[in-house]
């Protein structure tokens, strides 16, 4: 199958790949490219067998096929190989066929009308199969440029969002400070006053002063997940190598179980038996696990419990973080996984909690070409699931 980049796809010569099963045809065809010398670097397949072969062996810049095949027809070539355009050649009288193509997304079409040489209309259709295909790539590339600007924006916007509310407490705190900084003075320089009415205002400060670290806690967090958020897109598919889930999960689960032992919840995990293979990045698997883990220890009360499974299910190795805790209702479910989402009661609970470890969570997940399942139940617990495919080895 092709796998050469777009912006190499169409340097001369031309590769074609003729898919002719009459031999007359096919030398015409070889006397055109000779005669008229043009730039082609051709090859000829008989069959659509012949073909696939040629198509899975090296890059074609354009095909040319014969609607009748021995073993099929050309449109066959159109439903499983969308790499190349595909010109087709119809019998004179026949024109329904080429509309046909035509829909099924062929570039263009020839007749076979030897009266008029059909063949010498080559060149020129495929120099139009040429230039429509590198103004695709073009508009394609823009579409893309599009899409990541709109990423970019709606990123921004969020981001905005929750820092501003974010800041609103603190600033509250400051003016608040201020004052109560100000009520200690008179206090303090006043005739008569008791030390019981200075008690009272320090531990004012105090609780505002530890409002505002938690706050700072928080706005360092949300930095280094948007870090995070940035360095997954800096991750290329080179970077992942073949690891053993379950070594993977042992390692990165351990801080975490001292974490919720300290939270008083009972955690136990079960490996599958054999290994798991799985294409990985290792630091970015622990990124998973660590969110999935602190979601389900920071939204479980003390005494709940918190349980890891893999387990291999078909072609996959699946991953099960599973907790006892507040779970979520379903109207949430499909919101959690969306950047800086937070269900309302979350906001109320332990944890400095920015709500992007589940959009990362999501995205790293993706990026090992896998998926994540979530099950709830409110008042009774979560199940997150990763799913990833196993590979042989
Ligand atoms: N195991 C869970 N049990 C109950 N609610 C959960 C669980 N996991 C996630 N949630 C809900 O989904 C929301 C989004 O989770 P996410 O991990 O993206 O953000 P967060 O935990 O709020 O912040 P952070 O960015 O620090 O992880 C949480 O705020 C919480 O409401
Ligand atoms: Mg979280």
């Amino acid at each position: 199958m092709n796998s050469q980049p777009e912006s190499k796809a169409f340097l001369t010569p031309l590769s074609l790949l003729l898919v002719e099963d009459d031999r007359i045809d096919q030398m015409a065809f070889r006397h055109l490219v000779e005669n008229e010398h043009l730039d082609y670097e051709y090859s000829i397949a008989s069959s659509i067998h012949e073909a696939w072969a040629i198509l899975h062996s090296r890059h074609i810049d354009i095909i040319i096929a014969d609607y009748n095949l021995e073993d099929g027809t050309a449109l066959d070539i159109l439903t499983k190989h969308h790499d190349s355009p595909l010109i087709i050649v119809t019998g004179a009288g026949n024109e329904s066929v080429a509309v046909q193509a035509m829909k099924a997304g062929a570039y263009d079409y020839l007749t076979k009308d030897i009266q008029h040489n059909y063949l010498k209309l080559i060149p020129i259709v495929v120099e139009n199969a040429v230039k429509r295909r590198i103004a695709e790539g073009e508009a394609g590339e823009l579409l893309r440029e599009r899409i990541r600007r709109e990423i970019l924006q709606d990123f921004i916007r969020d981001m905005s969002h929750d820092l501003r509310t974010s800041l609103t407490t603190p600033g509250t705190s400051l003016y608040l400070l201020s004052r109560y900084v100000e009520d200690m003075k008179t206090l303090i320089n006043a005739p008569n006053t008791h030390i019981a009415a200075i008690k009272q205002t320090a531990l004012k400060i105090e609780d505002r002063i530890q409002l505002l670290k938690e706050y700072q806690k928080h706005l360092e967090q949300v930095i280094l997940d948007m870090l995070e958020m940035v360095k997954i897109d800096d991750l290329s598919p080179f970077e992942m190598e073949i690891y053993d889930l379950n070594t993977l999960i042992e390692r990165a689960i351990q801080p975490y179980k001292r974490r919720a032992d300290r939270k008083g919840q009972d955690f136990t995990y079960t490996l599958h038996s054999e290994p798991l293979f799985v294409m990985a990045s290792p630091d970015h698997l622990a990124s998973i696990v660590r969110n999935l883990l602190k979601n389900a220890i920071d939204y479980t009360d003390h005494g709940g419990s918190i349980t890891v499974k893999t387990e291999r299910v078909n072609e996959e190795a699946v991953l099960s973080v599973i907790d006892t805790g507040v779970g979520i209702a379903s109207q949430d479910l499909n919101r959690i996984f969306n950047r800086f989402y937070r269900v309302n009661s979350a906001r109320t609970m332990s944890g400095a909690g920015s709500g992007l470890g589940l959009s990362i969570a999501k995205q790293l997940v993706d990026l090992h070409k896998g998926r994540i399942e979530v099950e709830s139940v409110i008042s009774e617990g979560s199940t997150f699931k990763v799913f990833l495919p196993l590979v042989s080895v």
